[in-house]
């Protein structure tokens, strides 16, 4: 399994890749708002720390003006990853990303169902959202575990991202399903470590 930083803070992602198990990093407009600094900036230097995924999302919501805008991002670096909300202009721009070897990830994932329409449409990854279904009483990582049994079935290559992880238990469930990445608030990272036994 793969593990992700959830953040675009750059002293805590410098921190967490420090200790070698970080694959990649996740951002979306809110964490980005938090650190006062223009997207290009902060996605060239989180690509400058992390060698691998780096998720920038889109914040337009016309299918034209995201393939546009995720044109823009993926010139930053290699490593970007084009994230956009599923919804039908989210899967058109999709389908016109992937036309043009642009990776993509579909965010804001709240059932399997659309999870599949993702994937079909060519999304590199799916991110379902645990903790904002948890927070409204319905079981988050049913839903993981749905998915990633779905997309075995039919061998899809689109990679099940566990998002909105607000604990330990969702990073281990997670695991034991089978979840091809997580990604984690870097709080969480350092929690993992934890145990009072080994203190
Ligand atoms: C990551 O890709 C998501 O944007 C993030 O995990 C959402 O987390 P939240 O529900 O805590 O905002």
């Amino acid at each position: 399994m793969k593990i992700f930083i959830d953040s675009a803070n750059v002293e805590d992602i410098t921190l967490a890749a420090s200790l070698g198990v970080v694959d990649g990093v996740t951002t979306n407009p809110s964490l980005i708002a938090k650190e006062d600094v223009d997207i290009h900036t902060r996605i060239h230097q989180i690509c400058e720390l992390v060698d691998g995924p780096v998720s920038a999302e889109v914040v337009t919501t016309e299918w034209e003006a995201m393939v546009e805008e995720g044109i823009d991002l993926s010139a930053i670096h290699d490593n970007v990853v084009v994230k956009v909300p599923i919804g039908s202009a989210g899967l058109r721009a999709v389908v016109k990303l992937r036309e043009k070897n642009i990776n993509t990830n579909v965010t804001l994932i709240f059932n399997p169902s659309q999870a599949i329409l993702a994937a079909k449409a060519g999304a590199s990854y799916v991110s379902p959202f645990v903790g904002r279904l948890d927070d409204i009483t319905l079981p988050g990582m049913d839903m993981v575990r749905d998915m990633v049994q779905i997309f075995q079935n039919y061998d899809f290559t689109t990679k099940v991202l566990v998002a909105s992880i607000r604990h330990p238990v969702h990073f281990l469930e997670a695991a034991k399903m089978g979840a091809d990445v997580v990604t984690i608030p870097p709080q969480l990272l350092h929690q993992l470590l934890k145990h009072p036994l080994t203190d």
